[in-house]
């Protein structure tokens, strides 16, 4: 683990599509093709990316219709940075970016898929593991098409 202090962290809104592709593969995500990476980085609504010096150590994006629903994915914090409170600062910053723009009288739906047994690190900042009352299972499928043009759900 690195002896980083959490004090050593700052946070921008830009990163590279090899940095993004970078973070993935630390954690041990898919690698995205490259233009499909520019087009998502390009699309999100919010970016937070956690800096070590020069380095991108951390991420979180939100991705949304800008007035209802809004969707938090790539949460990442690379290995050596986590457990420092890297994720938590992350979150938080995405969902204050949502919470500001709330008015009296209005409510927005911010929702994400976590990844396997990280629920209890998302129910801190007020998430719900569905089904959850009369909110059925969250759901997803991989859509990925093969060299020989096939197209298979997984
Ligand atoms: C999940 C992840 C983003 C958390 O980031 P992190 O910087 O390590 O977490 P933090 O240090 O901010 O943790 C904040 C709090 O959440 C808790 N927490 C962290 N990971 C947790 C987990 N997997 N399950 C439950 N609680 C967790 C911590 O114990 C800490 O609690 P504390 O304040 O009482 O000390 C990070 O571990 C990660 O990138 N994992 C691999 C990729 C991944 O799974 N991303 C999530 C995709 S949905």
């Amino acid at each position: 683990m690195s002896d980083i202090k959490e004090e050593e962290i700052t946070y921008t809104n830009n990163i590279s599509v090899d940095a993004y592709n970078g973070l993935r593969k630390s954690v041990g995500w898919i690698q995205l093709a490259r233009k499909r990476a520019a087009i998502a980085l390009g699309n999100s609504f919010y970016l937070c990316v956690a800096m070590s010096g020069e380095e991108p150590v951390g991420m979180a994006r939100i991705v949304s219709d800008g007035g209802y629903t809004y969707f938090i994915t790539d949460v990442i914090v690379k290995p050596g940075y986590q457990g420092k409170h890297v994720g938590m600062e992350l979150i938080s910053r995405a969902m204050d970016y949502i919470q500001k723009d709330v008015m009296e009288g209005e409510t927005v739906m911010i929702s994400l898929m976590s990844a396997f047994e990280r629920e209890s690190f998302y129910k801190q900042f007020g998430f719900h593991q569905r089904p959850f009352g009369n909110h059925g299972s969250g759901m997803s499928v991989w859509v990925s098409r093969d060299s020989q043009g096939n197209v298979t759900k997984y």
